[in-house]
């Protein structure tokens, strides 16, 4: 029988052997949010790396890569702690040859479902009002803009409900 392999993959980042690739992915999306990476930045590289080894010990599932064809087309880091009502966001990143291409569909589909599996009522991220593509990218998601961020007015909060957007998608709702 033919094994077919799904189109894409997920899994856990791999620290210290992925670490230049998370940096990069981080640095690169202040780029694509404020035009230098290190604008706003509140953690040089080694801080991040270490953060992101304590998140990956607690929460395996959310900080993953995504892969198609066995290379990272992508990467995602969630912290949806069990017993919160509101995970955040912390990435969402496309490598650039694979924007637009359904593999930010693929990631968004993960984080929904894991945050979904943990009892996660809603979630939240933070987006550069200037980071257009990114905008976009949310609200065709579902998610809603609650305006500056009252501690850091230069990124707007956005909201997903997850609870929402599965009554809408079972009253065929929705663009996802
Ligand atoms: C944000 C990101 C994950 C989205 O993934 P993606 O594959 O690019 O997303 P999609 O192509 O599915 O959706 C982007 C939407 O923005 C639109 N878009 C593209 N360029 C745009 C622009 N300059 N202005 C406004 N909208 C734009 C696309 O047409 C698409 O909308 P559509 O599906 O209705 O046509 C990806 O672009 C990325 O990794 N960006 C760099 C890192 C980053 O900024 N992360 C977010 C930090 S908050």
């Amino acid at each position: 029988m033919t094994q077919v392999r799904p189109l894409f993959e997920f899994r856990t980042i791999e620290l210290p052997r992925e670490a230049d690739v998370c940096v990069r992915f981080w640095r690169d999306a202040y780029v694509c949010s404020f035009d230098d990476p290190d604008r706003y930045r509140t953690r040089t590289d080694d801080e991040y790396l270490i953060w992101l080894a304590d998140l990956i010990a607690e929460i395996p599932q959310g900080c993953v890569h995504l892969l198609r064809n066995g290379e990272i087309a992508g990467q995602v880091v969630v912290n949806p702690r069990a017993g919160n009502p509101v995970g955040y966001v912390n990435l969402f990143y496309v490598v650039p040859a694979m924007r637009g291409t359904g593999a930010g569909d693929a990631l968004h589909e993960y984080v929904v479902a894991v945050s979904a599996s943990m009892g996660i009522g809603k979630l939240q991220l933070s987006v550069s009002p200037s980071n257009e593509r990114a905008f976009r990218y949310y609200c065709k998601h579902g998610w809603v803009d609650l305006g500056p961020d009252p501690k850091h007015e230069e990124v707007h909060r956005m909201e997903l409900s997850l609870a929402e957007r599965t009554k809408k998608r079972t009253a065929g709702e929705g663009s996802v």
